[in-house]
């Protein structure tokens, strides 16, 4: 028997209190105690977004919100701007094609981020485009995207929106959707809201409700005017994932009694110690400018990331993620955004060492986590 630990960037580790909040007994969903939790764990979406406008909480992975911010906002033969360099950038395209909808691909290599002034010329050189759909956190590559530089693009340009993936971002970085003046943003539960998978959520501005209005994409489940219609009204449309909604509003409750400033500042100084234990094992970084989700690093020539991914798991009992798509075997992720604290990331880091010295990289075991110790102590 080996004790486990789940240290990905999804699902991410889920606080005790939340657990249980979802073991009690199922409410029933059209009940007046389940209106009364909607409603509360709503006002918090809202507090976390930092936005006036409805959050809907949809049942489904995040994807679901991304198909739901292709579908509700466009009619056929519209024309996007779709910001790839990662695999989760690169979905935004494919959920555009698959509707129909023409995809104006602006790529950026992976481990980079767009520059909105690229976006800016793109819009600049095809008037016909009538919205950017981008990553705040590219999660399969690290990189923290300048969304809120791309709506400032988008702002000045009337029939334009700005539809941000903030799936590995909300709540670990400051994205103030209303002050920024993001049109769609998207968010999923199983990241920084410290639940298991299976929510996803999503808050649009008046602008893009107003495209809502005249879009003509088909869609059945995921009709945002119909999910708003009944959520105002304090139910769902359809039978939502109930206990989940419950450890939502228990999940929310922990990170409004912190306060959003210091839940970012956690983020924050758990990914500068990441960054450092990978400086301190001599592992370049391979994200510019890395976020504070996750942190990618790039692994000594001749060693397979998916060998080293595998080792950590089968002999350490620690699970981590390794490259997805063109980054497969070439990088290792480890994650800090949710419930992760100092001492996940110091086990993280020395199942690495341990790992990497196990398959004969030339590591001095203890430079990590060493590293990530300075700064895990600072302020103390
Ligand atoms: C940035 C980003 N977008 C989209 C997704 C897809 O979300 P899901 O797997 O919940 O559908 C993920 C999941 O890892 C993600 O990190």
């Amino acid at each position: 028997m080996q004790k486990q630990y789940l240290l990905t960037a999804g699902p991410t580790p889920v606080p005790e209190e939340v657990l249980t909040a979802m073991a009690r007994p199922v409410p029933y969903h059209r009940a007046p105690a389940f209106a009364e939790c909607l409603k509360e764990a709503r006002e918090g979406l809202q507090w976390i977004f930092q936005t006036t406008q409805p959050v809907l909480v949809l049942s489904g992975s995040g994807t679901a919100a991304m198909d739901a911010a292709v579908s509700n906002f466009l009619s056929a033969g519209d024309k996007v701007l779709v910001v790839r360099g990662g695999k989760f950038g690169e979905r935004w395209a494919e959920i555009a094609s698959a509707y129909g909808v023409s995809v104006v691909p602006l790529d950026v290599e992976w481990g980079r981020a767009v520059d909105p002034a690229a976006v800016a010329r793109a819009l600049d050189a095809d008037p016909a485009i009538r919205a950017v759909y981008a990553t705040a956190t590219e999660t399969s590559t690290g990189v923290r995207h300048p969304v809120d530089g791309l709506a400032a693009v988008c702002r000045s340009r009337a029939g334009v929106l700005c539809v941000v993936d903030a799936i590995s971002a909300l709540g670990v970085y400051d994205l103030p959707m209303d002050k920024a003046g993001f049109d769609v943003v998207v968010a999923g539960s199983q990241k920084a809201l410290m639940l298991p998978p299976g929510l996803a959520f999503l808050a649009a501005s008046e602008k893009a409700w107003q495209a809502h209005a005249a879009a003509k994409l088909p869609r059945f489940y995921l009709d945002l005017g119909r999910e708003k219609k009944s959520q105002t009204a304090g139910e769902t449309a359809f039978t939502p994932a109930v206990s989940l909604v419950v450890g939502l509003r228990e999940s929310l409750r922990l990170l409004r009694a912190d306060g959003l400033e210091s839940t970012f500042a956690r983020h924050a100084k758990l990914a500068r110690a990441t960054r450092a234990a990978g400086a301190g094992l001599g592992l370049e970084p391979y994200a510019d400018p890395p976020s504070d989700s996750v942190t990618a690093l790039k692994l000594p020539a001749g060693l397979d990331g998916s060998a080293v991914v595998r080792h950590m798991r089968t002999r350490y009992g620690v699970t981590i993620a390794g490259g997805q798509g063109k980054a497969k075997g070439k990088i290792i992720r480890l994650a800090h955004l949710g419930w992760y604290g100092s001492f996940d990331i110091i086990t993280a880091v020395a199942a690495l060492e341990m790992t990497l010295a196990d398959l004969g990289a030339a590591v001095t075991p203890g430079a990590g986590v060493a590293a990530a110790q300075a700064v895990l102590r600072e302020g103390t």
